[in-house]
Order: C-alpha cells, then structure tokens, then sequence
C-alpha cells in the first residue's frame, strides 16, 4: 500500500516537475488575466493603477511596475518596451529625447488601459517616474559598461590629469616627484606605473576612486590610513578597483536595483553608481578592519562582505547610506 503511494506522489511529482512550461504558460495565460480582471471590476483600477495608489515611490512600486508591463500581452505595450529598451540601449534618455519618450509612453498607456488623465493625475506622474527609473536604469547599465571597457590610455590627456588629481586629493601635502614613480605605491597601486593596473575595470576604476577621494576626501584619507596599517594593511588602489569590479556586477545582475530605485526621485544618473561605490569601499574598509585580517584572507573577506551586502540589497526598503563619515577615536 505504502509503496503504491509513493509511486503516486513521485509520479505526480515528476509530472509537475517537466510539466513546468505548461504551468507558467496557463498562469500567466489564464490564472494572471483572470485575477487581474476580477481586481480591474471590483476595484475599477488597473494593475498599474493599484500598483501607482498602493505603493509610495521607491522600489516596491517602480518593481511592481517594472514585473506588470513586462508580463503584459497588449501588443502596443510589448511595442513600447521595445521602443524604450532601445532609447536605453543607445543611451539617448536625455534631455528631449527623455521627455518625449516618457511623454509618449504614458500617453500609450493611458490610451490602452483606457484611464482619464485628468481624473488620475497623480498616475500619470507616479508612472512617469517610475519609467524614468526602470529604463533610466538600463542606460545607466549601458554607460558603466562602456566606460568599464575604455582602457586607461597614457596618451590621453584627461585620463592623465584625472590620475594626477587623484594623487592631489588623496596626498594633499605630498608633491609627485615625477609621473612615472614608486610613489604611487603609497596609496596602493602594483608598480611605479598605475597604467596598468586598471587593465580590469579600465577608466571606470580610475573614476571611482576619484569620486571616493574628491566627494569623501576625509573618509577617503582616513582609509588610505587603514589601508597603510602595519599589520592588517592593504593596497588601497588595487583594492579600489576591485570593488568597482563588485559594484559592477551588482549592477548588471539588478541586485543593485532596489538601492537605485529608493535613492533616485528620477531617471538615475551615474552618481548613483559612483556613490554606491564610495559606501562599497567605506564598508569594506570597516569591515577589513573589524575582522582584523592578513591579506591572504582578501578573497574569503571579500566573500563575506559581497554575501552581506547582496542580502542587504535584496530589501526593497534598503537605502543607500549617504553619512560615510569616519569616527576617530
Ligand atoms: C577581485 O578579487 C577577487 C578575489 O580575490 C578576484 O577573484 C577577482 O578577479 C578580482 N577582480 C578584479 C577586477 O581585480
Ligand atoms: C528592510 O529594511 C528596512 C529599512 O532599512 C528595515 O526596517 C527592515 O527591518 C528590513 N527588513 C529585513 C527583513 O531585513
């Protein structure tokens, strides 16, 4: 008897298991429209709407959003995603070309869920931002990848004088001897010639860690200062560009989302990015510090710290810290 059940239940099982395709495909076929136009009747609101009414701005509506319009099967819809991916794609969500496309786009949505602009008018701005945030995301994906593939180029000026102001914010009293020196070793680059070391991340690394040193120069020097410590030391550039590497990666994964959505009020520029960087190395620092380490234990520190900060992130209400200041005891 027992054994017939237990065939039952695997077979049963297994059968939900393959049949998985079938599952989504009725869900969001059947089951998902049917809800939604029961809620649509009762409430007389469509899901955008309940999402736009029911959520404060921020990263609970601006997913909910986000996760409606992707799953919706109105053509005109599907239509204008493709539209605004594109416009993110090619980084053109600036200025009048942001405007109108989010002009457009609510218009699109207005006309196909049939809602009275005038009667909703706190919609149609809550939508409005809410698109600012999800393909304002996209681009902001799309920069940090192009600057992460531009190369540090020595023979290019900017490039040049912006690793030169690095130095002077973070040794404000130390003058270069020269361009090519193994000064550049005392905050934490390989060789006499940072060139080189920002091969992974290219100028998106070197800016970085200029934005980290000219926004938060106190912060900043203080954890040159750790970085300097005669036992649990580390090189502080080459860590630097390492968690811009970190940073990266939350990005284009989306596990940064939910800290972008709470902390932009609209279409997310690339300070964000540099800003989460900067309370990237702050915690790092502190927590490098705290777990007093040898540098052999980089990886499994590393480790640690990305774990935390992933199930931090994965919050809707997390917020992104903007205190980085250090306390000196
Ligand atoms: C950062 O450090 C980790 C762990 O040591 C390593 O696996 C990774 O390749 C490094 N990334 C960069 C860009 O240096
Ligand atoms: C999520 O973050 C909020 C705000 O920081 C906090 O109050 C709440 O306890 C957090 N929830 C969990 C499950 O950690």
């Amino acid at each position: 008897m027992v054994f017939y059940w237990y065939v039952i239940v695997s077979l049963v099982s297994i059968m939900f298991y393959y049949l998985r395709p079938v599952w989504y495909s009725v869900y969001f076929s059947y089951v998902r429209p049917l809800f939604k136009w029961i809620l649509r009747k009762t409430t007389r609101l469509c899901e955008l709407q309940r999402i736009c009414y029911g959520e404060n701005h921020g990263a609970r509506r601006s997913l909910g959003v986000e996760y409606s319009l992707s799953h919706s099967r109105r053509y005109e819809l599907q239509e204008l995603i493709k539209f605004l991916n594109k416009m993110a794609v090619e980084r053109k969500l600036h200025g009048n070309g942001l405007m109108m496309s989010v002009k457009g786009s609510v218009d699109t949505i207005l006309l196909v869920k049939k809602i009275n602009p005038t009667v909703h008018v706190s919609f149609v701005k809550a939508i409005s931002r809410c698109i600012e945030h999800i393909w304002g995301y996209r681009q902001l994906k799309q920069e940090i990848t192009l600057l992460a593939r531009t190369q540090y180029d020595a023979e290019n000026a900017e490039h040049e004088e912006k690793l030169l102001r690095l130095w002077q914010m973070l040794k404000p009293d130390v003058p270069l001897n020269s361009r090519v020196t193994k000064q550049w070793q005392t905050i934490g680059f390989q060789g006499d010639d940072p060139k080189t070391d920002f091969r992974g991340m290219g100028i998106l690394g070197l800016d970085n860690l200029l934005h980290f040193a000219s926004e938060y120069p106190t912060t900043a020097q203080h954890v040159l200062q750790h970085s300097l410590h005669p036992q649990y030391g580390y090189a502080f550039a080459i860590v630097g560009i390492n968690l811009t590497s970190l940073a990266y990666h939350l990005f284009q994964d989306d596990a940064a989302k939910t800290i972008v959505y709470n902390s932009c009020k609209s279409l997310p520029s690339i300070n964000v990015f540099h800003h989460f960087y900067c309370y990237l190395f702050y915690e790092f620092d502190r927590v490098w510090m705290e777990s007093k380490p040898c540098v052999m234990d980089f990886s499994n520190v590393k480790t640690k710290f990305e774990n935390n900060i992933r199930s931090l992130l994965s919050n809707s209400s997390v917020l992104l810290k903007t205190d980085l200041s250090i306390d000196i005891v």
